[in-house]
């Protein structure tokens, strides 16, 4: 092995920010989810079944992209932060009113993502900083993942 090579599960072990910001995509990724839930009850209008069905196949990923990233934290002898009130104050997303508009459902979980991509390119760049490459493996794909949907939910809002 070469000196120059750093090992990755130590360091990144002992780097509290990544633990930190993985419960920060914890948060999000529930609040997000719980947003995304509600929409799928309450959408009303034209576009019900699309939008309904849409709904319901981000809120199952988000359901397992949660369970990874909280492993994830585990991973790193970190512990996962839970409960409903715990997520909802470190997610610190906007909560919508319910009923409203169809597009105004897809407007607000725009802004949602939009959230959830920042926090995720940083502990993105941090475990990339920390050489924690299974980190930053998940992160990328939980990016890939809303930025897809991002792209999905504003080519809805086109007309
Ligand atoms: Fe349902």
């Amino acid at each position: 092995m070469s000196t120059t090579t750093k090992p990755t599960s130590t360091a990144a072990k002992k780097d509290t920010r990544i633990i930190d910001g993985l419960n920060q995509i914890v948060a999000d990724t529930y609040a997000l989810m719980a947003l995304t839930h509600l929409a799928h009850w309450n959408v009303e209008g034209s576009d019900f079944f699309a939008l309904h069905k849409a709904f319901q196949e981000q809120y199952e990923n988000l359901f397992e992209g949660v369970d990874e990233v909280a492993e994830q934290i585990r991973s790193l002898d970190g512990y996962a932060i839970g409960g409903l009130s715990t997520l909802a104050q470190k997610a610190g997303m906007n909560e919508f009113k319910s009923p409203m508009p169809q597009k105004d459902y897809v407007a607000a979980l725009i802004v949602a993502h939009e959230k959830a991509i920042d926090d995720l390119t940083q502990v993105r760049d941090l475990a990339g900083e920390a050489n924690d490459l299974q980190t930053q493996d998940l992160m990328i794909k939980r990016l890939q993942w809303h930025e897809k949907t991002h792209w999905m939910l504003k080519s809805y809002l086109k007309s």
